[in-house]
């Protein structure tokens, strides 16, 4: 058998996020997250369910940990919960969110798992964003100051860092397109201008783990760019693709990426464009240790008779997961890296997500034979080695999710875990994907 290697010391690991698992969403002082007051609002979440207990993580994680380790996952991305650490976002400090993220990092240390933590995964602190969330400075300033408390707290035990998760999910979609709290539809100035602050928080919590980290620590940011996938693999289409990516993701990756406003920013963005003070350019675009991509599906581009990329749209019937908008394009997991590399130059890249979101429902025995996210994510596993065959600088991949939890608009709807998640009892369950990936983690190849 042709066996489908991964490099040595490829990192393997599973992914999740604080509010969609920890639940006790106002227990030991935490604040009220602008994701705890939207899920109030009628008819904003499937079901209208709401984060107050989610996976009860928070109370669950010595068992959580346990079933990781027999499931051989030795890296694990998690994130911190801003209102846990300071409820109102700057100010005073919660010891009691410091002393539980203390006992949970020394736990999963203690079953042999390494913590890959997210500053920011969407759960910006209520009392925040009624002094105007990501529309004002005061937002990425009170996030310097709480990714440096974070830094110098856990920065003993955590040496990897991922400042903020997917942007465009707090900055367009929450304060231009309504869907995402706070649910506004504001100007493309003040899009552009939730954007540019987003990016100044990113640069702060860089210079907080260069600052505060020790020397070995390293950090990166993650994003859910939008992947151009030539539709077909030659050069005028591979060129139009590697123009998309820059333009599709022209206020998000390009300013980090390329060290300035560009004039390409300049000409799309025209009279909306950030206001941008003195420094801060530096600061954002400050080298990092990695880039991580959240790669889930992508769009398929071709090359007009001029060369340049035109976006097709996708057909009805287009296979997808449950969640319509995961549109199954594994092509993506070969074309996110080699153009990030191609365009950016990137010299290292880890997947911090990818997977599939489907209604499980377990069989009469119990079992949960999740056949279609294990053919999906195997087939993205396919062409992330194709991408790493063709030099793309690929370092590691996280499976999201671990377990099935909150989310988002679709409440609990949609599970992406690889363990199942009864929610009345509380038990989770390892689904036949987790027993596959419990053997492609431990051979370091597809299985
Ligand atoms: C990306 C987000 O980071 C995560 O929170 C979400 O659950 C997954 N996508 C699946 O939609």
């Amino acid at each position: 058998m042709n066996a489908i290697k991964f490099p040595p010391n490829f990192i393997w690991g599973t992914a999740a996020a604080a509010p969609q698992i920890e639940g006790a969403a106002f227990l030991d002082g935490k604040g009220e997250s602008v994701w705890d007051r939207f899920a109030r609002i009628p008819g904003k979440v499937v079901g209208d369910a709401n984060l107050d207990v989610a996976c009860d993580h928070y109370h669950r994680y010595p068992d959580d940990f346990a079933l990781m380790r027999e499931l051989g996952i030795k890296h694990y991305r998690l994130s911190i919960a801003w209102p846990r650490i300071f409820p109102q976002g700057d100010g005073e400090l919660n010891q009691a969110g410091i002393d539980f993220y203390n006992r949970l990092i020394d736990c999963m240390l203690a079953e042999g798992i390494q913590p890959w933590v997210t500053m920011f995964h969407w759960d910006l602190p209520q009392a925040l964003e009624d002094r105007g969330g990501w529309r004002e400075r005061l937002t990425p300033e009170a996030f310097g100051v709480y990714a440096e408390t974070i830094v110098k707290a856990f920065g003993d035990r955590v040496k990897h860092w991922i400042t903020l998760n997917e942007m465009r999910c707090f900055t367009i979609l929450a304060y231009g397109d309504t869907i995402r709290p706070p649910g506004l539809n504001e100007g493309e100035k003040v899009v552009n201008q939730t954007y540019h602050h987003a990016l100044l928080a990113h640069g702060l919590g860089v210079q907080a783990v260069r600052q505060h980290g020790g020397e070995n620590a390293q950090v990166g940011i993650t994003d859910d760019c939008i992947i151009p996938v030539p539709v077909i693999e030659t050069e005028p289409h591979i060129k139009a693709a590697e123009q998309a990516i820059r333009e599709l993701n022209i206020r998000s990756i390009d300013p980090i990426l390329k060290g300035e406003y560009t004039e390409l920013y300049h000409t799309l963005t025209g009279e909306n464009a950030a206001n941008v003070e003195p420094g801060d350019i530096e600061l954002i675009s400050a080298p990092t240790d990695f880039f991580g991509m959240n790669i889930y599906t992508g769009v398929y581009v071709r090359a007009k008779e001029d060369g340049s990329p035109e976006i097709l749209p996708f057909p009805s019937g287009y296979p997808t997961a449950d969640a319509p908008w995961l549109k199954l394009i594994p092509q993506a997991m070969y074309w996110g890296p080699k153009l990030i590399k191609s365009v950016y130059d990137v010299p290292s890249i880890y997947i911090t997500e990818s997977g599939a979101g489907y209604d499980d429902v377990p069989t009469e025995t119990g079992e949960i034979l999740d056949l279609h996210r294990r053919q999906y994510v195997r087939q993205c596993l396919m062409e992330l080695h194709r991408s790493i065959g063709d030099g793309s600088p690929i370092e590691g991949y996280f499976l999201w999710s671990f377990m099935d939890n909150f989310e988002w608009l679709d409440g609990y709807t949609k599970r992406f875990g690889i363990c199942y998640t009864d929610y009345s009892t509380q038990k989770r369950t390892p689904k036949l994907s987790a027993h596959w990936y419990k053997e492609v983690m431990q051979q370091n190849q597809l299985v």
